[in-house]
């Protein structure tokens, strides 16, 4: 364990737990995606920023822009703080048809965010004329005033095509708010939803809504996901969403108010957004961190990561309606190496190993656990250490298990995330995109996602170790694909 903080800031950290196919500011604290927009071939990522810190404080927006979502230019802060407050969380759209005059009746870009000045949170608006590279704060901003509601803040708007308006889902408390306007100027309350709905244990943030087509039933529904600061299932802040229908006002949500839908099980993937104005697929990206450690995560001289951008898809699993996340196709443009194994059985208590390649790769494995068995694949190994992935068929969930960092930043690091298993399957593909400093699992096509930021020890044994805990184990299939790296510093 290193116990000197001041390896910390002379740059020990700042190598080994840089992200290589993530998204990091170069340097500084950041949180939330922000303005996910795609426009005249980019794609927008601005984000909760604070340029002079490590910390969280006075909120920026910082800016990036991409034309593939996966390799990102760093952009100049877009929004400041001004004499409304802080600039809080919020979306961006492309006004098409200049229903806000604001660009002479031309497509341009609106940014919609959260004023926030001490406890006082309010809506205002930003426009841009030049393809978000500058931004004009509206001059009678805030266009939504506080109406006594203490967190009030994170709108995402989109253009509600059947009501021929736009919409805002805005976070009020432990429940949404839903506001319609004909130019982004002019805001009116519809409705609200939520209270008593789904996990009420934190205080509800960075909602979204946003129509998908059920593949298995064709049926349109809206979906609803939240952010959560506290009580989601591995601790701290996570995302939920809800199902349902959507008549431009009212939301109907179709399930009880007591089902919880989890859109990842890991500790850390928050704030989650959508992206506005790409046409043909729903695509979204999160926050890798949790607030429970956010501001102590030992890296320099930056601080947190987004996920892998996500194609979203909602399907019948089991007989119920569950959202598919699938790492986007742009991804599989970093493969440098394929590499295949054979298949192999293990009896219970035999293990196998492979080497372990430098980060950033992606593994996918394909196992047969028979009925009571445990199947154990282990990650960044050291002794006993290492991340830890099992599917545990005796108690029907899949885990990942996280041990000590070698700086013990925070008790609730060491952690082990669950999510359920149907317990009549026995055949499991699982992803691992592992990067530097975390790895995303998706479970078969992307019914179960745990997103988790892992801090290898600086001399962990480069293999991956596969291995039936009990019962007998078919694996069937492992590939592992080496990625390049899109980590530039000198870009
Ligand atoms: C969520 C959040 C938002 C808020 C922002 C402030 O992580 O708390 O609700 O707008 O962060 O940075």
């Amino acid at each position: 364990m290193i116990q000197n903080q001041a390896l910390m800031t002379d740059g020990y950290y700042q190598e080994r737990y840089r992200p290589h196919i993530h998204f990091t500011p170069e340097q500084m604290w950041m949180n939330d995606p922000n303005g996910l927009v795609y426009f005249e071939g980019e794609y927008h990522l601005f984000y909760q920023y604070h340029p002079d810190s490590k910390q969280w404080g006075p909120m920026h927006w910082g800016h990036a822009v991409s034309k593939d979502l996966i390799v990102w230019d760093h952009l100049p802060v877009a929004l400041y703080p001004d004499d409304l407050g802080m600039i809080f969380s919020g979306s961006a759209v492309v006004d098409h048809k200049d229903t806000s005059g604001f660009f002479d009746g031309k497509p341009g870009l609106v940014a919609v965010f959260t004023h926030a000045d001490g406890d006082l949170q309010r809506q205002s608006i930003a426009y841009s004329k030049d393809r978000g590279r500058t931004w004009v704060k509206y001059d009678e901003n805030p266009v939504i005033q506080n109406p006594g509601i203490k967190d009030f803040r994170d709108p995402k708007v989109f253009w509600h095509e059947d009501t021929e308006k736009w919409v805002m889902v805005l976070a009020a408390g432990r429940k949404v708010q839903f506001y319609t306007s004909p130019d982004l100027k002019q805001w009116t309350y519809a409705s609200e939803f939520g209270e008593g709905w789904g996990e009420q244990e934190g205080v509800w943030e960075c909602p979204d809504l946003f129509p998908l087509t059920n593949e298995t039933s064709g049926e349109k529904k809206w979906v609803l996901p939240i952010g959560i600061d506290a009580g989601a299932p591995s601790g701290g802040s996570g995302t939920q969403y809800f199902i349902g229908s959507f008549d431009g006002k009212h939301f109907v949500p179709h399930q009880t108010k007591e089902t919880v839908r989890w859109l990842d099980y890991g500790k850390d993937f928050y704030a989650s957004q959508s992206f506005s104005d790409i046409p043909g697929r729903r695509v979204i990206l999160a926050w890798m961190s949790n607030w429970q450690y956010a501001n102590d995560v030992p890296t320099d001289p930056w601080r947190s990561a987004m996920t892998i951008p996500r194609e979203l898809t909602l399907t019948m699993v089991e007989g119920q309606e569950r959202l598919i996340q699938k790492p986007i196709a742009e991804l599989t443009r970093l493969i440098e190496k394929r590499r295949e194994h054979k298949r192999c059985f293990l009896k219970e208590q035999q293990s196998t190993e492979l080497s372990q390649p430098a980060s950033p790769f992606i593994w996918e494995l394909d196992v047969e656990v028979e009925k009571g068995g445990v199947f154990e694949g282990r990650l960044f190994g050291k002794q006993d250490a290492g991340l830890k992935v099992k599917i545990d068929r005796e108690k029907n969930v899949i885990s990942v298990q996280r041990d000590r960092a070698e700086l013990d930043f925070s008790k609730e690091y060491v952690c082990t995330c669950k999510a359920p298993l149907n317990r009549d399957i026995s055949s499991f593909h699982l992803k691992l995109i592992c990067d530097r400093s975390s790895v995303e699992l998706f479970l078969g096509d992307g019914e179960i996602s745990m997103t988790n930021l892992y801090l290898p020890a600086a001399n962990y044994e480069a293999k991956l170790k596969m291995e039936s805990v009990r019962g007998t184990v078919e694996v069937k299939a492992s590939l592992i694909f080496e990625m390049r790296s899109i980590w530039n510093p000198n870009a």
